[in-house]
């Protein structure tokens, strides 16, 4: 059957390209599910507001339900429809007839239609990444438990620069994942909303209900204005954004494995699974996930920028440019749950090497810091004071009693063993492990402020995994009485 929307207007025999330029279908095959939820709750809606009858409802509902059931059969996909909404409206007039399929769009657009099911297909994938964010999260916990004590060095511009722990390392990003966690979350206050009934883009002067199909489908309330409804992408583009900052989180995590798994560091042993060896030197184990992992920062950011400039320029209210941003909106948010589920399996089974954290946690006069601290608290004298003599031993090459006199009569004309300095005090500070535990205070290295954190990071990710927990399932049950709805009137 020929595309019902182009059989009044419009003549003529298209080219193959012309209807392959026109058609969403690669794209729409994200949204293929969601439409025949739409589908059903605005025949509900219709049928309640008794714009259609029960009958005409009934003849609808029932192949609606069995694509729902069964998939949306591959010839609705057929490129010569404009889309999916054409290619399942088409199916439908097919098998009830057109006195009940030419009725389903009464009060609607296709503008509507497909900003409400880009709505639910982004919310899915919202879920998704929500749920692997708490698993990620969880994970990375767990093993800051398990190397609370786990000595390392700590950098700065990649220099041997304090020690700490690789606890306090794995708290870092799991604090960055929950703060991408929150990102994702509060976007759904704009996010879960429907554009249903805004209609090409003026609404309709049918009585339709809209509250009512935004709580069959699950909406926590609807776009009230009928022309941002169906104009507005910022909330695609807020998406893009979100889980754009959320792989550059994820992209310097993996840049420290590959450094990390690297001979020279060899910090972390990667499990094979997640490595891959080359075609031509049997001895490599490349960690090829971590890298990939890496680079799809980058790839995300080019599907943001190509989104957001399609709306950059257009004119209220529906531009078909609009369909050309849905591409890189899926191609963008689809694959980010498994990106997350890649790191946190890659943590979970790595061993990480901690005799070698250990070896080099002291190392390059990381804990020169401390002496100077030491020196400080000591002899009651001003940090920069501290700071150049030890800066002078430093340079020197040793930090023992003598060179520490002969930096002090340098910078102060007056030595440090003649007021009590003695090897020892040295010897004190220059251990990692007392730098680490000086350390005591909310957030910092110390085996007891690790253990704060870790309880205090266990709350909010219990706290943050109830309220998502309950937030799918308002969804979910939502969908379960839109089909409990849908079968009611199908077997009418
Ligand atoms: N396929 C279109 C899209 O993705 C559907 C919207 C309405 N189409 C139209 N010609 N007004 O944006």
């Amino acid at each position: 059957m020929k595309d019902v929307i182009r059989q009044g207007r419009l003549g003529g025999e298209r080219t193959h390209d012309i209807e392959s330029f026109l058609s969403s279908m690669e794209a729409d095959r994200f949204i293929a599910e969601p439409d025949l939820l739409v589908d059903m709750a605005h025949l509900l809606m219709l049928v309640r507001q008794k714009i259609v009858t029960e009958e005409i409802a009934s003849a609808l509902m029932k192949p609606l339900l069995r694509m729902y059931q069964e998939g949306v059969p591959t010839d609705a996909f057929d490129e010569q429809y404009e889309d999916i909404h054409a290619g399942i409206e088409s199916g439908l007039t097919r098998e009830a007839g057109s006195e009940a399929g030419g009725r389903l769009h009464i009060g609607r657009s296709r503008n509507d239609e497909v900003a409400t099911c880009i709505r639910i297909k982004t919310r899915s994938e919202i879920f998704d990444q929500l749920h692997a964010l708490i698993r990620l999260r969880r994970v990375l916990i767990t093993r800051a438990r398990e190397f609370r004590d786990t000595i390392m060095p700590g950098f700065t511009h990649l220099q041997h620069a304090q020690p700490t722990t690789l606890a306090h390392h794995l708290l870092a990003y799991e604090q960055a994942f929950g703060r991408d966690f929150s990102r994702l979350s509060d976007s759904l206050a704009r996010v879960n909303l429907s554009p249903l009934g805004a209609a090409a883009f003026a609404s309709t002067g049918y009585p339709i209900d809209r509250k009512m199909t935004a709580d069959l489908l699950g909406f926590d309330g609807i776009v009230l204005n009928t022309m941002d409804a169906v104009a507005g992408r910022d909330t695609a583009g807020e998406i893009l954004a979100a889980d754009t900052i959320l792989l550059t989180t994820l992209s310097r995590f993996c840049e420290e494995l590959v450094i990390w798994s690297s001979a020279f560091v060899r910090f972390v042993d990667l499990n094979e699974i997640y490595c891959s060896t080359s075609s031509i030197m049997p001895q490599k184990k490349n960690p090829d996930v971590a890298e990939i992992l890496r680079s799809r920062a980058g790839s995300l950011l080019g599907e943001f920028v190509s989104a957001i400039t399609i709306t950059k320029g257009l004119p209220m209210s529906y531009n078909r440019d609009l369909q050309d941003l849905n591409p890189h909106l899926w191609r963008g948010i689809t694959g980010i749950r498994r990106d997350i589920d890649l790191l946190a399996g890659m943590i979970r089974t790595a061993r990480f090497e901690t005799e070698r954290m250990a070896e080099e946690a002291g190392k390059g006069f990381s804990t020169a810091t401390e002496v100077a601290d030491q020196l400080v608290r000591e002899f009651d004298i001003p940090f920069r004071t501290a700071h150049h003599i030890v800066g002078h031993a430093v340079r020197k090459g040793t930090m023992d009693l003598n060179t520490l006199d002969e930096a002090a009569i340098e910078v102060t004309g007056v030595s440090l063993s003649s007021r009590g300095l003695t090897q020892i005090i040295i010897d004190t500070a220059l251990d990692p492990a007392v730098g680490v535990n000086i350390r005591r205070w909310p957030g910092g290295p110390a085996h007891s402020a690790t253990e704060q954190a870790i309880i205090e990071r266990e709350r909010v990710l219990a706290d943050d995994e109830t309220e998502l927990i309950e937030r799918v399932s308002r969804v979910e049950e939502a969908i379960s009485r839109l089909i409990k709805e849908a079968k009611r009137i199908a077997e009418s």
